[in-house]
C-alpha cells in the first residue's frame, strides 16, 4: 500500500556567475548589433562561467542557499536531480559531483535530460518521491553551462544563452501547511527532434578532428520552428494543469515561463489573458539559461518579495526534445 503525502518547495537559491557579456560585447565578436537582439528576444545581458567553472561548482553554490532558506542541512537531503544538458561529463552525473560537494552519501542522484524543462520533469519526479513517502527532502536543481557549447560565429544562436543554476528543495508538507504543489505535467514529441541539437559527442556521431572542425558540438537550432511549437506546448500544458485543478487563469498570481525569447513570453501571456504584471520575467538579465531559467527567476522573485506565501505560481517551459512541461504551487 502506497502512503500519499503533500510535497512543498521549502526552499530556492540561485548562482550566475560574475562575467557579464551584453549586447556591445557581442558586436564585436559576432555581426549582431544590440538593437536587433532586444527587440527579437528582450535579452541584454548574460552571464558566463569562469573557465575553472563547470555545471556542478554553479549548481553547489545555488544548492547552499536553497539548503539556507529552507533551514536544513546537506544531510537531510535523501534524493538529488539535476535537470541538465550541459553537465560536466556525459558520465558520472552531476548530481553525483554535487552530492559529492554538499558531503551527502549514500542517497540516489541522477541528471534528467529534457532540455529547458530540465528542472521541471526534475520538480515532476521528485514531486512522486515525495507523494509516495520515498523521500523527504529532495534537492532540485536546474544548471547549464551552455555557453561552452555555443559556436561564437553563429549569430542565429550565440547570442541567445547564458550560464547560471537555480537550486530548490521539494519537501514533505505538514496537513496544516499552507503551502503545496499542486500538480505537474510533462510531455515530449520526439519528432521535432531535429530543430534543437548538439550533433556530435555521443553515440551516434563521436568525437573527431572534422566533427571539432565543422563545430557540431555547438548548439544548432531552428530558432523559427521552435518559437511556434514553444507557444504552443507551454499553453496546452497550462491549460491542462488549470483545467484538471478547477481553476482559471485570474486565479493565478504568478505565470513564470522559461526565458527563451521574450516575443514567445508575451505571446503565451496573450493567449493566456493573462495580466501582464502577472508575469515573471528577467530574460534581460540572464538570457536563455535553459534548465536554470525557471528556478532563478523564481529564487529572485521569492528574495524579492514579489511571490509572497499562499500564492500560486505556474510555472512552464519547453525546449529541446522537444519537451514541455509545467508545475503549479501554492507557494
Ligand atoms: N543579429 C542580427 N541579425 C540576426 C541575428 C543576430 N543575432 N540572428 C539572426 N539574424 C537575422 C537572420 O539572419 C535573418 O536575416 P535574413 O532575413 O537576412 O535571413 C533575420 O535576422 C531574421 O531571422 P529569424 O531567424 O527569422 O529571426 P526570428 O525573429 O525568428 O528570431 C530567434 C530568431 C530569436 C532565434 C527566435 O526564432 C527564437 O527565439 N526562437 C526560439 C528559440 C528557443 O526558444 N529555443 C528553445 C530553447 S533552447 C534549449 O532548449 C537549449
Amino acid at each position: 500500500m502506497v502512503n500519499r503525502y503533500y510535497a512543498k518547495i521549502s526552499g530556492t537559491g540561485h548562482y550566475v556567475p560574475e562575467k557579464v557579456l551584453n549586447n556591445f560585447d557581442l558586436e564585436k565578436i559576432v555581426d549582431t548589433n544590440d538593437e536587433w537582439i532586444r527587440t527579437r528576444t528582450g535579452m541584454f545581458e548574460r552571464r558566463i562561467a569562469a573557465p575553472d567553472q563547470a555545471a556542478s561548482d554553479l549548481a553547489y553554490e545555488a544548492s547552499l542557499k536553497a539548503l539556507e532558506s529552507a533551514n536544513l542541512r546537506a544531510k537531510d537531503i535523501d534524493l538529488v536531480i539535476v535537470g541538465t544538458i550541459s553537465g560536466d561529463h556525459a558520465f558520472p552525473s552531476t548530481a553525483c559531483l554535487v552530492s559529492k560537494k554538499l558531503g551527502i552519501k549514500n542517497v540516489p542522484a541522477f541528471d534528467v535530460s529534457a532540455g529547458c524543462p530540465g528542472w521541471i520533469y526534475a520538480s515532476n519526479i521528485a514531486l512522486q518521491f515525495v507523494e509516495n513517502g520515498t523521500s523527504k527532502n529532495v534537492l532540485v536543481i536546474g544548471v547549464e553551462v551552455l555557453t561552452r557549447i555555443v559556436n561564437y560565429e553563429d549569430r542565429n544562436t550565440c547570442v541567445l544563452f547564458g550560464d547560471g543554476a537555480g537550486a530548490t528543495i521539494m519537501s514533505r508538507a505538514e496537513p496544516k501547511d499552507i503551502s503545496r504543489v499542486i500538480d505537474s505535467d510533462i510531455s515530449a514529441d520526439g519528432h521535432y527532434s531535429d530543430l534543437l541539437i548538439q550533433p556530435a559527442g555521443g553515440s551516434k556521431m563521436p568525437a573527431t578532428e572534422q566533427t571539432v572542425k565543422d563545430k557540431l558540438h555547438t548548439i544548432h537550432m531552428e530558432g523559427n520552428k521552435v518559437f511556434k511549437l514553444a507557444v504552443k506546448s507551454m499553453y496546452s500544458s497550462c491549460d491542462l494543469l488549470l483545467k484538471r485543478n478547477n481553476l482559471d487563469v485570474k486565479s493565478i498570481d504568478w505565470l513564470l515561463t522559461h526565458q527563451a525569447n521574450l516575443r514567445i513570453i508575451d505571446a503565451l501571456g496573450k493567449k493566456m489573458k493573462i495580466d501582464k504584471d502577472k508575469v515573471i520575467i528577467n530574460i534581460e538579465k540572464y538570457a536563455n539559461t535553459s534548465a536554470a531559467t525557471i528556478p532563478i527567476a523564481l529564487d529572485e522573485a521569492i528574495r524579492s518579495g514579489k511571490i509572497r506565501k499562499g500564492d500560486i505560481v505556474l510555472m512552464s517551459s519547453f525546449g529541446a526534445g522537444l519537451t514541455s512541461g509545467s508545475l503549479l504551487i501554492r507557494y
